[in-house]
């Protein structure tokens, strides 16, 4: 594979929109596609001048003009899966429903080249089922990236017995180069969600039984989980921000 691997990011939601700009400004041609053309227009925009975009990153100095502009000369948008699929390395990032993953697999094994990498950022789904759509079983892995996808170090990497240990280096290396911390992690197929997700629903669950008991509001519960544990923002901010976006403050 290319030092420099090409990649389609499929589908320009929350997260699609994040990672797309996250490989762009780590140096990698990336093409991002979605279904919508609306979705498209909204993840350009986000990407610009959202609250964690390019722009914003210039005027918070992580970034220098140059770079930003050099990051988005870097990233297409595409209506075209054939396109986003000629590639090195896929990210698929489609709304969590097994039966759309499952599709989107079948056809990303279809029309990508036998040498390129599919991965997910699914948020649970095991590697075994994604995989098993596909006739390049080894050659599928779970890249599990965090919102605000830009910002966030978070990269579980979940494989099976079965992943080629190089497709798993490969990703470990482009996750570094996106600044991202690399977890390897065992799929297991008989569970939703890799580790993170899975340790921070108990957090959850419990945060609904106090606010079910009566002791705390969801707010309460919020603030105290940042100021006794310096989250960024507290388990209801977080699901918010996760599932709506990351509005500017
Ligand atoms: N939001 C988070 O915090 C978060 C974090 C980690 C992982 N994830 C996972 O990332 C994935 C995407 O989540 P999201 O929050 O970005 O969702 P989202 O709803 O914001 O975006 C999904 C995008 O996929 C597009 N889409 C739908 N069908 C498609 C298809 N067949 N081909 C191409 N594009 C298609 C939609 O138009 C939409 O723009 C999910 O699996 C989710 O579980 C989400």
């Amino acid at each position: 594979m290319d030092a420099n691997p090409r990649i389609g990011v499929i589908g320009a939601g929350v997260m699609g929109a994040g990672i797309a700009q996250t490989t762009a400004s780590a140096g990698l041609e990336t093409l991002s596609y979605d279904i919508s053309p609306e979705a498209l227009e909204a993840a350009r925009k986000e990407i610009t001048s959202g609250r964690f975009g390019l722009d914003s990153g210039v005027e918070r100095g992580k970034l220098t003009r140059e770079q930003a502009d050099a990051a988005l000369a870097r990233l297409r948008f595409s209506e075209s899966l054939e396109e986003a699929a000629n590639v090195d390395v896929v990210i698929e990032c489609v709304p969590e429903r097994l039966d759309l993953k499952l599709r989107v697999f079948r056809d990303l094994d279809r029309l990508a080249p036998a040498g390129t990498i599919l991965a997910s950022n699914s948020s649970g789904f095991p590697v075994a089922a994604l995989s098993a759509a596909t006739d390049r079983p080894e050659r599928v892995i779970v890249w599990h990236w965090a919102s605000p996808a830009p910002v966030m170090k978070l990269a579980e990497i979940v494989v099976t017995d079965g992943t080629d240990e190089k497709v798993t280096e490969k990703i470990c290396e482009l996750a570094g180069r996106c600044g991202k911390n690399p977890v390897v992690v065992r799929d297991n197929p008989m569970a939703w969600g890799y580790v993170a997700n899975r340790v921070y629903r108990a957090m959850l669950e419990e945060a609904a039984r106090v606010v079910d008991e009566g002791v705390a509001t969801k707010e309460q519960i919020n603030q105290l989980m940042v100021d006794c544990f310096r989250w960024p923002a507290g388990p209801y901010g977080m699901v918010e921000g996760a599932t709506k976006g990351w509005k500017k403050k």
